[in-house]
């Protein structure tokens, strides 16, 4: 007889991988033209489907989400809340508010070393909503991306979805996950329009040297190459700096993408910003009027408050996931477990390669047997099979409870 967890387990994949009207306990849809094929056999990332599984299941240690466990603080609550009160509940421009867009103006000067004014920028629904738009005013079908390998699986879903074409490039564990650029050249063809990379990034933590941005922008202006550089942890560092590809470019080929969610803890207030050329911007903030308009008023304020004031926030969230980081390593290296440590983020991969089965199905047997749910390596790419990836977003105690299981595991499921 099967588990109530291997029913879960059929249904997500089932709901993942087969048209609506074969689905087990829908009643099918009565016969009409088919939906759009590109959204319906897109493929889902791989940490929302262990997501959902350990949802469904009580007591569930959660490793697999990159959602900080920390409260927003308590003055961008403040914000917010005053800005509810006084009536600020309405539709603001297309672009954001343009003191917001000052203020990010500002601190893309301090920050990142970006000289922009609010027509570079645009206020988007979380930085998916800069990242999406961004690919919709850059990428025709017919043209290709470039999607790191290992990479966060959004960049290749929001392609699919499109029907365009990816050409995922190399991360090599053996150069500290930096791009390979022998294959970049050898995967680029007369087709390609962007590349996109992500640096501190998700899943490898590593952080690319400002040597490595420089040659990432060289490759990119000798085949005439749009670079939309995904910055989401450009605040979680641990070694090496963080360097911002648009601010040595000189010839406006950055779309830069930052997000509020994972520095300031905002995950749910759904705020991002672009930084791009004002033509570039101008293309975005119109494609946003015909898809939601403009970001939340009342996020926008609370974005306001937290990229205007004080930022030690910022600071004390970096030295938490740092001290995260410390303990996960310690527990992997009792165990004798191989791993990379992360520069930077709040991600770990963790090798099962000694194990007898892959990515997907460790992490379902994992979270079905020790109730710890991690991302499965191959939802980042074929590089990151052979690997799970432990998000340290979590509180130590759920992290060392969390870690000691799932070291347990793969000695349990050690091959020979
Ligand atoms: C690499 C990367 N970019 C972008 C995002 C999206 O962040 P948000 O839309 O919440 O700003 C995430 C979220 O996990 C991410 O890992």
């Amino acid at each position: 007889m099967k588990s109530l967890f291997e029913y879960l387990c059929a249904s997500v994949s089932l709901w993942r991988s087969t048209p609506c009207k074969k689905q087990v306990g829908i009643p099918a849809l009565p016969i009409m033209k088919p939906l759009a094929k590109a959204p319906v056999e897109m493929p889902r990332s791989g940490i929302r489907e262990i997501l959902d599984l350990a949802q469904a299941l009580p007591g569930v240690i959660h490793l697999e989400i990159g959602e900080p466990d920390f409260a927003t603080p308590e003055h961008i609550l403040t914000a917010a809340n005053d800005a509810m009160r006084a009536g600020f509940t309405r539709y603001t421009a297309n672009a954001g508010m343009l003191s917001l867009r000052q203020t990010i103006a500002t601190k893309l000067a301090n920050h990142n070393r970006i000289a922009a004014t609010p027509d570079h920028i645009v206020v988007t629904h979380g930085s998916m909503g800069g990242l999406a738009l961004a690919l919709l005013a850059l990428l025709e079908p017919d043209d290709e991306l470039l999607v790191p390998d290992p990479g966060w699986p959004n960049y290749y879903m929001m392609a699919f979805s499109r029907g365009i074409s990816t050409r995922p490039y190399p991360l090599l564990r053996k150069t500290g996950f930096q791009p390979d650029f022998a294959a970049l050249e050898s995967i680029v063809t007369p087709k390609t329009k962007v590349l996109i990379t992500n640096s501190p990034s998700n899943p490898t933590g590593a952080v690319f040297t400002e040597n490595t941005v420089m040659s990432l922008l060289q490759f990119a202006n000798s085949h005439d190459l749009y670079l939309v550089s995904d910055e989401a942890y450009e605040h979680i560092v641990f070694e090496g700096t963080h360097t911002s590809p648009a601010a040595h470019d000189p010839d406006g080929r950055v779309i830069s993408v930052f997000s509020m969610s994972k520095s300031y803890a905002m995950t749910g207030w759904r705020i991002g910003y672009v930084a791009a050329r004002p033509e570039i911007a101008a293309l975005i903030a119109k494609l946003q009027e015909a898809y939601y308009a403009c970001a939340c008023s009342i996020s926008q304020k609370a974005a306001e408050a937290a990229l205007a004031k004080d930022q030690s926030c910022v600071r004390m969230m970096r030295d938490a996931y740092l001290q995260r980081r410390t303990l996960a390593v310690s527990i992997l290296k009792r165990h004798h477990l191989d791993f990379c440590t992360p520069q930077g983020t709040f991600y770990l991969l963790v090798s099962i390669t000694k194990c007898d089965m892959d990515s997907y199905q460790f992490a379902r047997n994992l979270l079905e047997k020790k109730k710890v749910a991690v991302a499965p390596g191959a939802t980042f790419g074929r590089a990151a099979e052979g690997y799970v990836r432990v998000s340290l977003a979590a509180s130590p105690e759920l992290i060392e409870t969390g870690i000691e299981s799932l070291c347990e595991f793969i000695h349990e499921h050690t091959r020979g």
